[in-house]
């Protein structure tokens, strides 16, 4: 079972920073994840929730500051003052961070709330820049996006990302254009998790971080899963059992 570091490793760095990003580039895990949303003028930028209050000492929504606004605060020491000064990153800036790393990247587009009009033309678009459109996978809560990503670059896998216990969800994965299926994980272990492994598409899960879901998870062959402690999980799945 692959592992993607969620949020960077946002376990043990401040999420979706750059000082998250570089720890993650030099561990074994398969692949990371990270979450975009976009400013005021347009630009894009890596951090999960639409306002700044939670992970940084401002205020406000992404979508009504500017980027250079944004870059003036603090988005490390609300974790540790040991991240102090730690800026929030533009999405250029994390692809950077792993252009010539091996690892697979899920770009979370967090337009379910805010709709970020235009955003998938300006994603595809720098993965063109940085020749990543084969390590990506698009993915979001926000179907439409989805969908309209699929139809913009049928190359670049998608999934859809969902909380709920689903009804077939590979035929509906068919009606949006997602390849891949990106489940909360205690759905994993309903009727809907067989169908989704047995229906051959990717099947990730998010988010674990007890070692005991994991193994379970490996268990009924889970593709993936999204964890905070990445290289903690690392560990605990290809520990050798004598
Ligand atoms: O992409 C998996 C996971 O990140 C989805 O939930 O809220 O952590 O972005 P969230
Ligand atoms: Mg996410």
């Amino acid at each position: 079972m692959k592992i993607y570091a969620h949020r960077g490793s946002a376990g043990t760095h401040p999420e979706n920073t750059i000082a998250s990003f570089r720890a993650v580039a030099s561990l074994p895990v398969h692949g990371v994840e990270f979450d975009v949303h976009q400013t005021k003028d347009g630009e894009l930028v890596v951090i999960h929730d639409e306002s700044i209050d939670r992970t940084s000492n401002g205020h406000g929504y992404v979508k009504d500051k500017t980027l250079a606004e944004l870059k003036g605060y603090d988005f490390g020491g609300w974790f540790s003052t040991k991240f102090k000064g730690e800026k929030i990153p533009t999405l250029r800036e994390v692809l950077y961070v792993f252009k010539d790393t091996h690892h697979h990247l899920n770009i979370e587009l967090k337009s379910d709330v805010f709709p970020y009009v235009g955003m998938e033309d300006k994603v595809y678009q720098m993965l063109k820049d940085y020749r990543l459109e084969s390590r990506v996978v698009i993915s979001s809560f926000n179907h439409e996006m989805v969908r309209n990503f699929k139809m913009l670059a049928p190359q670049i896998e998608t999934a859809i990302l969902f909380m709920e216990v689903m009804i077939k969800p590979d035929e509906y994965a068919s009606i949006v254009g997602a390849d891949a299926l990106h489940a909360f994980f205690p759905t994993a272990f309903r009727a809907m998790g067989r169908e989704a492994i047995a229906s051959g598409r990717q099947f990730r899960v998010f988010t674990v971080n007890d070692e005991i879901y994991a193994n379970k998870l490996q268990e009924i062959g889970v593709d993936a899963i999204f964890t905070d402690f990445p290289e903690r999980m690392y560990q605990f799945l290809n520990r050798r059992i004598y």
